[in-house]
């Protein structure tokens, strides 16, 4: 009886080249940063820096010319300002607008701009909004907020705002904010299905967050998969442009599912922890970094991501060329 070889389509790179599934572009790449009126570099993220305003913009020319697809900006203020309803986070001169003009003078439209919309960098308790008198975060009063947040980003020069904090009708409500505002090109990327994660230790010290607690009465059960879709299915009635899973590399089938079910693109975000625990082992020695990372990726894309924010994003588009 004749056998069946699948290994007669891996005998050379040339034909492994033609039959591969799924390829990572640098145009689907895009790359989270952070920009801070005290810039430094973070222990947990090695490579990873707080840039300054100024800085940020050279930052953003560099992923341009690369071939990224994006840049993603969060804004990092001294802990002086921050204060209970995270006011900072709407102000024209808030570090994050200041950032997002200084991006977009120096890069125009040559690459996606994109401003995280969310409160918890700039509340002095470190959570993702106001807090009610039960001491949990108040749900419409941090909408509201998140809308003049993001109307405050989009005029600084985001193309993309992208509400981060989970909060129950956030999408719908900066999309009719925006419009009022005379904002309708500016498209809305949602974090739709985004998990309580312990993976998001280090993105907490690269922003120095406040946070006593934990954020499980806004952000997903880990052991949730169905609820997953049910909240993008909700941003994409809402009116949300693009969705996206968060953590990647654990929510694979949560990513799978959403992939499935959504008419607009897929993203997804491969957060901090992700990224810090492949660099302390390939630091040492236990693995091979540079097809630990690609693999990390490639496996993101394969489930069904078409966009990637990954703190790799330079050195990935890098290896591509
Ligand atoms: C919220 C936000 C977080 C991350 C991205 N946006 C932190 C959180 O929800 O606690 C984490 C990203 C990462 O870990 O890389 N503004």
């Amino acid at each position: 009886m004749t056998q069946i070889r699948p290994r007669r389509l891996r005998t050379s790179p040339a034909m492994r080249a033609l039959v591969r599934e799924v390829a990572v572009r640098p145009s689907q790449l895009v790359l989270p940063t952070f920009v801070a009126d005290e810039p430094g570099d973070i222990s947990s993220m090695p490579g990873v820096n707080r840039l300054t305003v100024d800085d940020v913009a050279r930052q953003a020319e560099r992923a341009a010319a690369l071939g990224l697809g994006g840049i993603m900006l969060f804004g990092v203020p001294s802990d002086d300002v921050k204060d209970a309803d995270g006011t900072q986070g709407w102000a024209p001169d808030g570090i994050l607008q200041r950032a997002l003009r200084s991006v977009r003078s120096a890069v125009g439209d040559d690459i996606v701009v994109m401003a995280d919309t969310c409160l918890d960098e700039f509340t002095s308790h470190g959570h993702c909004g106001v807090l009610g008198e039960s001491g949990t975060v108040d749900n419409d009063a941090t909408v509201a907020h998140y809308v003049s947040m993001a109307v405050a980003q989009a005029e600084a020069g985001a193309h993309v705002v992208s509400p981060s904090g989970m909060m129950d009708g956030q999408v719908a409500a900066i999309r009719s904010g925006l419009d009022d505002a005379g904002l309708q090109d500016t498209a809305i990327l949602a974090y739709s299905a985004k998990y309580a994660s312990a993976f998001y230790g280090p993105f907490r010290e690269a922003v120095t967050s406040s946070l006593v607690g934990d954020r499980r009465t806004y952000q997903q059960d880990p052991a949730n998969r169905r609820e997953g879709l049910r909240e993008a299915l909700l941003d994409l009635a809402e009116g949300a442009d693009m969705v996206m899973v968060k953590p990647a590399g654990y929510y694979l089938d949560v990513l799978s599912d959403v992939a499935a079910a959504s008419q607009v693109p897929m993203a997804a975000y491969q957060v901090s922890g992700e990224f810090a625990m492949i660099e302390a082992a390939a630091e040492r020695g236990w693995i091979d970094r540079r097809p630990a990372v690609e693999e990390s990726v490639t496996a993101i894309v394969r489930a069904g991501a078409d966009i990637v924010l990954t703190y790799w994003a330079e050195e990935l588009a890098g290896w591509l060329r």
